[in-house]
């Protein structure tokens, strides 16, 4: 316990000068003219206030004061040791969106950059673009559009295994199990549910650790999940070599999964993934991609619970869609194209409970912004809240009305759920198709009462529900 406490001082310590060193650098400047805003504490900043949650469905309450406070386009604070700007509104995203490579560069807190080292996330420039490509070659909607019947039976056992027979269920836990299951089928083939539970367990140290932290010794978060991080990938390479075997001896097609694939395709310059490279990346896919669609899928189940004409209009279009199939015919590409009301429903859920708050840049150089000076090696964050909620962009913002995404729908950079320019979320096909092909098949089989009427719901680091959405099902059968 001694040597942890010493080197939590020491840890303490070397931020303490990290932080000291940088206010001397600014203060040797006096001529900049930085955003208005506050660096709050020495070393924490402003990390508390803006941890602190804020109440559901009004817009986060740290950005809105001192948008209101400072100034609206753009205000500096200072977050986990890092000094920051947080660029505001459609202006600030589209700027920080297009100037990738120019002005500013993705930036990651260190504890992810350290857990999935090899992976997208720590490049940058032309490497990024490579990997990129390469990934969204097999999660583009062209080629994800064959898994469709997989993902369809996928959600039909989850629904009779884990909700059929039940009468009431929590939401938030029980759905980790579909969208888990799901990124295990599709990316590495996982044929059995002790496999999915195995990795299932580690998968949540690991989760612990993302943002904690990146202090590497026996006791902390971040060490359980390096070591937990370790057995996952060491637990896909074992499966990537037996893969290579069976792909010589022609016994899995190619197309199987997102492993296969990644060990016969190369990018465009003829690199093919080195064995650590495609374990890093296919933890960063799982990580990206677990709690994000898990949290709209909880916070759809919210909304159709509290609007019964919601939910009769999205079970009469998927009732539609299924009258024109054979009994028992899984779900094709030209079925989910038919579910726009169902998606406009969806996307009016992540306008008013975006899953993520927002992302980071980094700035690459000194530029200026709206009359601001932006020092070189400033963290930049934009947020989604920030015009997911503006009056000016969304009429009556509070206000539930899927109808806002039909025809040309919202105004460029004010919706962005999933980020934007290079960066954007390249889940986002894969997301959308987990997402309705789950609620195809859930508002078939039931209709459910919220059992805590007005839950809340915080971020942590994805926004979830407090008390995990617990719901009484009544089953329909149609
Ligand atoms: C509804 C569900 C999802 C939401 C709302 C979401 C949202 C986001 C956001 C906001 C970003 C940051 C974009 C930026 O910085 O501009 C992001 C990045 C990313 N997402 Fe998603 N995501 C979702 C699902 C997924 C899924 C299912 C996967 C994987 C299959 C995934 C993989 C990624 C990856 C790899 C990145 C990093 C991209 C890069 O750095 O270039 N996401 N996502």
């Amino acid at each position: 316990m001694e040597v942890v406490k010493l080197l939590v001082v020491l840890a303490l310590f070397v931020l303490s000068l990290h932080f000291i060193t940088k206010i001397v650098k600014l203060r040797k400047n006096p001529k900049l003219n930085l955003p208005p805003g506050t660096s709050g504490w020495p070393i924490v900043g402003e990390t508390f206030e803006f941890l602190r949650n804020s109440p559901e469905g009004t817009p986060s309450r740290f950005v809105e004061e001192r948008m209101n406070k400072y100034d609206s386009r753009v205000f500096k604070t200072s977050l986990l040791g890092y000094h920051m700007a947080v660029f505001c509104g459609p202006a600030g995203n589209k700027f920080l969106f297009s100037n990738e490579n120019k002005n500013v560069q993705v930036w990651w807190p260190s504890s992810v950059r350290k857990l999935i080292r090899q992976s997208l996330v720590n490049k940058v420039g032309d490497e990024a673009k490579l990997t990129k490509r390469l990934l969204l070659s097999f999660l583009n909607a062209d080629a994800l559009r064959n898994f469709l019947p997989k993902m369809d039976s996928i959600a039909q056992h989850h629904i009779r295994t884990h909700w059929e027979g039940k009468m009431q269920v929590h939401v938030y836990t029980i759905i980790q199990l579909y969208t888990f299951e799901l990124a295990c089928c599709l990316f590495l083939s996982f044929g059995n549910s002790s496999q999915v539970a195995n990795l299932s367990s580690l998968f949540d140290v690991f989760l612990k650790g993302i943002f904690a932290l990146s202090i590497n010794f026996p006791g902390t978060r971040f060490h359980r999940a390096m070591k937990a991080a370790d057995a996952i990938k060491k637990e896909i390479k074992m499966l990537l070599k037996k893969k290579k075997v069976d792909l010589e001896e022609n016994r899995i097609s190619p197309t199987k999964d997102l492993l296969s694939h990644l060990l016969v395709t190369s990018d465009t310059n003829g690199r093919f993934l080195t064995e650590t490279e495609i374990s890093d990346n296919i933890l960063l896919l799982l990580f990206a991609g677990h709690d994000t669609s898990r949290s709209v899928l909880s916070s759809v189940m919210k909304y159709l619970g509290q609007l019964p004409e919601v939910y009769e209009r999205v079970l009469k279009e998927q009732l539609e869609i299924s009258q024109g199939k054979e009994e028992a015919e899984l779900l094709h590409w030209e079925d989910v194209q038919k579910m726009k009301y169902t998606w406009n429903v969806v996307s009016e859920v992540m306008r008013l409970s975006p899953p993520v708050r927002g992302a980071y840049r980094e700035a690459i150089k000194d530029f200026t912004y709206a009359d601001y000076n932006i020092p070189k090696g400033w963290k930049l964050q934009w947020s989604t809240n920030a015009s997911h909620k503006d009056p000016t962009l969304f009429s009556n913002p509070g206000n539930f009305d899927p109808s806002r995404f039909e025809g040309e729908g919202p105004t460029p950079f004010s919706y962005v759920p999933f980020g934007g320019g290079p960066r954007m979320c390249l889940g986002q096909e894969f997301a959308r198709l987990e997402i309705l092909v789950f609620m195809h098949n859930i508002v078939k089989s039931f209709k459910w009462d919220l059992v805590i009427p007005d839950e809340k719901f915080k971020y942590d680091p994805m926004l979830e529900p407090e008390k995990g959405l617990p719901i009484q099902l009544q089953p329909s059968h149609f």
